[in-house]
């Protein structure tokens, strides 16, 4: 697996600073309330893990799902979502969490539909952030790291459902999946 990696973008040590971080903001920014925390699967079950174990607070946690890519490593516009109506996050403070924002239109299309819930307040927390690649606006609150346009595997992230498992972020070789 480690041999498909041409260079590694952000180390484990790295990674565990910056959600650390994240995470005390988080526990700042909510305090005295509870917020739910909406991981959008599958890529943020890792960051998920690790982000809520800084939230020094009462927190919920609930996922959905959501897939923009297939099995390909081209985002194909197309943006295929979980069902959402039995979330019930009218009156809650939400905060999607995001592996990564590529072009954005998952967020985008998410975030339309859950404003649509009535929720007290909304926002995003992304781990990492293509902003190169970005089709359509789309507001982000919480940014771990911004990242450059290579294809980005480890830590949650995938290609064709592999490498999921790396500790840390790394740069798929291009030969690999063309
Ligand atoms: C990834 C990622 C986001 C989305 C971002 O999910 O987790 O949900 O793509 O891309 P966008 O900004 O271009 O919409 P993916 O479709 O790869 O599914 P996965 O999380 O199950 O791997």
């Amino acid at each position: 697996m480690e041999r498909d990696i041409s260079e590694v973008l952000f180390t484990e040590e790295m990674i565990r600073e910056r959600v650390t971080r994240l995470g005390m903001q988080l526990g700042r920014d909510y305090d005295g309330r509870t917020p739910l925390l909406l991981g959008v699967l599958k890529g943020c079950f890792v960051f998920m893990a690790d982000l809520m174990r800084h939230i020094d607070l009462y927190c919920e946690v609930r996922f959905i799902t959501a897939s923009s890519y297939g099995s390909g490593t081209v985002s194909s516009g197309g943006v295929r979502l979980g069902d959402i109506s039995q979330l019930d996050i009218e009156g809650r403070d939400v905060v999607v969490v995001e592996d990564i924002v590529d072009s954005g239109l998952t967020l985008k299309r998410l975030r339309d539909c859950l404003l649509e819930m009535r929720p007290a307040s909304l926002r995003i927390c992304a781990l990492l952030d293509k902003k190169s690649r970005r089709e359509i606006e789309v507001e982000i609150d919480y940014i771990g790291f911004e990242c450059r346009d290579v294809f980005c595997v480890g830590y949650g992230l995938d290609c064709a459902e592999r490498y999921r498992n790396l500790p840390y972020i790394g740069a798929l070789r291009p030969e690999v999946y063309i």
